[in-house]
């Protein structure tokens, strides 16, 4: 039996994480669905971002479908950013953002690209001070050699299911020689013993932006560290028609949590204007990685390839998240 423990947060997020169950109802009729509170709202509500009823649902379940949160952009006493929360609990180390071109929504048509970021540490750890003279804040990055050689591990995963034709690890070695290079040195003696040296590749971060913008078709699977994959899977999500068809899967051991890369878009939130699809590309990940249902995911992006091909979203109108669900169910 499969179970999805879902969890909407805020904004749009209680918009399209619902058209996203259904049409994962669809696909599969057994699924057993559960909803989990996380968020800004659930903050007000109850003094915390992720209840420990939510984490203990997460992993029961072992599935998850978390939609956005808002975050407060000041200082609020107690409050902790949920999805930080939620990756760090349940241990979610890796975040997985392919990158695809689709009809007439993106920019090219010859994308096909995968960022494997490193999930759990780097400059995102969260310690930051400031010295008594106000005059100088400090953050620490950390790298350790566990969590490089995890995520080169998933990333032999993905490159054995994709059939790679190229491996490349993203850093700034030459000025972070220890953090970067233990990160680079890790990552590649895992891909080399899993006897892919023939198409391990590396590219200091500020070339691989460049190029991620020149040649994104010369790229397959990428791997880096949290800040740099974070801000590489953004730029790169431009390929793919934006931040409404940018999914993504955070990626533990026998636990996952899929979540379009969008925030809860207060400016459209209430109007019915959301692209469901970067939710629903999402639980494409846990059907294809976590679900190991690969023919499932095919049929689902399949339906998506197919609607976008016959459907203009620019076209849709008025009420986008309804038609959307509607038409896709249809070509299911
Ligand atoms: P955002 O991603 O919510 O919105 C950016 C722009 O893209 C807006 O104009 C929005 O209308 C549009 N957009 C986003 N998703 C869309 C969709 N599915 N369909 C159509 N248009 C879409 O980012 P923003 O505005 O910077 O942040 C809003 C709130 O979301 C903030 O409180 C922020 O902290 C939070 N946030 C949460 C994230 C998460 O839960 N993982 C990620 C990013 C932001
Ligand atoms: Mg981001």
């Amino acid at each position: 039996m499969m179970r999805l423990c879902v969890i909407p947060g805020d904004g749009i997020g209680q918009e399209v994480v619902p058209s996203a169950v259904r049409v994962l109802e669809k696909l599969l009729p057994g699924l057993e669905v559960t909803e989990a509170e996380a968020g800004w709202e659930c903050f007000r509500r109850q003094g915390t971002s992720v209840p420990e009823t939510t984490l203990q649902q997460m992993r029961e379940c072992g599935a998850g479908l978390f939609g956005a949160v808002s975050s407060p952009s000041w200082q609020v006493e107690g409050y902790r950013s949920a999805i930080l929360a939620l990756r760090q609990s349940l241990q979610l180390n890796v975040n997985l953002r392919p990158v695809r071109s689709w009809p007439r929504i993106s920019p090219r048509s010859d994308v096909d690209l995968l960022i494997l970021r490193e999930n759990s540490e780097g400059l995102y750890i969260g310690r930051e001070y400031m010295q008594q003279s106000g005059n100088l804040a400090i953050a620490e990055a950390h790298i350790s050699r566990q969590a490089s050689e995890d995520i080169a591990r998933r990333a032999v995963e993905v490159a054995v299911l994709r059939t790679s034709r190229r491996v490349t690890l993203v850093h700034k070695a030459n000025v972070l020689p220890l953090t970067c290079g233990l990160f680079r040195d890790s990552c590649r003696r895992v891909l080399e013993e899993a006897g892919l040296r023939d198409i391990v590749d590396e590219r200091l971060v500020d070339v691989a932006a460049l190029q991620l913008i020149e040649c994104p078709e010369e790229f397959d699977l990428l791997v880096t560290t949290n800040l740099f994959g974070d801000i590489l899977s953004d730029l790169a999500s431009h390929w793919s028609g934006g931040l409404g068809m940018a999914p993504s899967l955070n990626w533990g051991q026998g636990i996952a949590l899929a979540e379009p890369v969008h925030g809860s878009a207060p400016d459209i939130a209430g109007t019915g204007k959301a692209n469901p699809l970067a939710a629903i590309l999402s639980s494409a990940l846990l059907l294809r990685y976590h679900w190991h249902a690969g023919a499932l995911a095919d049929q689902l992006e399949g339906a998506v390839e197919r609607l976008l091909a016959e459907i203009s979203i620019a076209e849709m109108g008025g009420e986008t998240t309804q038609r959307i669900e509607q038409e896709l169910l249809l070509r299911l």
